[in-house]
């Protein structure tokens, strides 16, 4: 029997392609870019599964391209880039990486929550550019952040994890969700559920986390910006789009807020005009995922969304469902 064909869009971390090997007949675009579209569209014509990216886009164009799809993995958890339901109506099973990144996308969360609290990366950039001339009580201040208050929107595994991270900074937390979490998590997390006009009003550092869809849209817009503090900080290590970019622009510069830490933009890999400008802003190539051992384990996983759906046949613990 001849093996299944699959297509896998990206380079990715060899454990992944191990994982692959013994199933598959491999086509491997292995760069550091992105597939171009038509190249994409051409490849996935004779492919019986994709193992693909975020920054592919899985939708009826591409679905009518490769009729012979029967499984599609994104090397993610977030799956905004696959039209699902589209993948549904023709069979074609979905699966993405819950769960292996959530920690990573915590614990970098706080990092980026941190650098723009105390402005750590102005601080390199003056050591580096021979500044420094001696300790000096006025220079180069942050804002704490022990025993402020913490703004969560989107309160599900990795919302709940930064959460949970707060408590060892004695913070008071407050989450937005579309569903409000168990009164077990609440009290484990001692999390209060507010509506998010109140989230933006009372927190000192918001933190995006919710899922990107035409809900969440431009969530952050020049009126939630009016109504956050002049001394917060804003953190979006979930999806650019919840952003209105240019609005944020605005907001740094003209002191709306005070400070943003970012790891997604609202055109990766693009950035709005202006934002490179502001010093105000700690800017990161979309790390939050970025470390040895979750990219691994995304792979690993991501490998057996294939494997369940190609030859095992089987509805994978991984699935997406519309
Ligand atoms: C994801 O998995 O959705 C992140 O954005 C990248 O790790």
């Amino acid at each position: 029997m001849p093996k299944p064909r699959i297509l896998v869009t990206r380079r990715v971390p060899q454990e992944c392609l191990d994982a692959l090997k013994p199933h598959f007949e491999i086509e491997h675009f292995n760069k550091e870019v992105a597939i171009p579209r038509k190249l994409l569209l051409r490849k996935v014509a004779d492919k019986d599964g994709l193992l693909c990216l975020l920054t592919d886009k899985i939708d009826d164009e591409l679905l009518d391209a490769g009729p012979k799809l029967k499984a599609v993995s994104t090397f993610s958890v977030g799956y905004d880039h696959v039209d699902v339901p589209a993948c549904a109506r023709r069979g074609v099973a979905v699966t993405n990486t819950p769960g292996v990144l959530t920690e990573s996308t915590a614990d970098f969360t706080w990092t980026l929550l941190m650098a723009a609290a105390r402005r750590v990366v102005e601080g390199d950039a003056y050591m580096r550019g021979g500044k420094y001339k001696g300790w000096d009580p006025l220079m180069i201040l942050g804002v704490d952040v022990a025993g402020k208050t913490l703004g969560v929107v989107g309160f599900g595994r990795i919302g709940q994890a930064v959460a949970k991270r707060a408590g060892g900074f004695s913070m008071k937390v407050l989450y937005f969700d579309t569903r409000r979490a168990s009164p077990e998590a609440e009290r484990a997390l001692n999390a209060e559920f507010v509506p998010l006009e109140r989230l933006l009003r009372e927190s000192d550092f918001v933190s995006l986390h919710t899922v990107l869809d035409d809900s969440t849209r431009h969530l952050l817009d020049d009126a939630a910006f009016g109504k956050m503090k002049k001394s917060a900080v804003l953190v979006n290590a979930a999806r650019g789009p919840i952003v209105d970019e240019a609005a944020l622009v605005r907001a740094l510069k003209t002191g709306k807020i005070r400070a943003a830490g970012l790891d997604v933009y609202e055109r990766e890999p693009k950035m709005a005009a202006g934002l490179a400008s502001c010093r105000n802003a700690v800017l990161a190539p979309h790390l939050a995922s970025a470390s040895l051992e979750t990219r691994t384990k995304m792979g690993l996983m991501s490998a057996q969304g294939l494997v369940d759906g190609l030859i095992r046949k089987i509805r994978s613990p991984y699935a997406v469902t519309p």
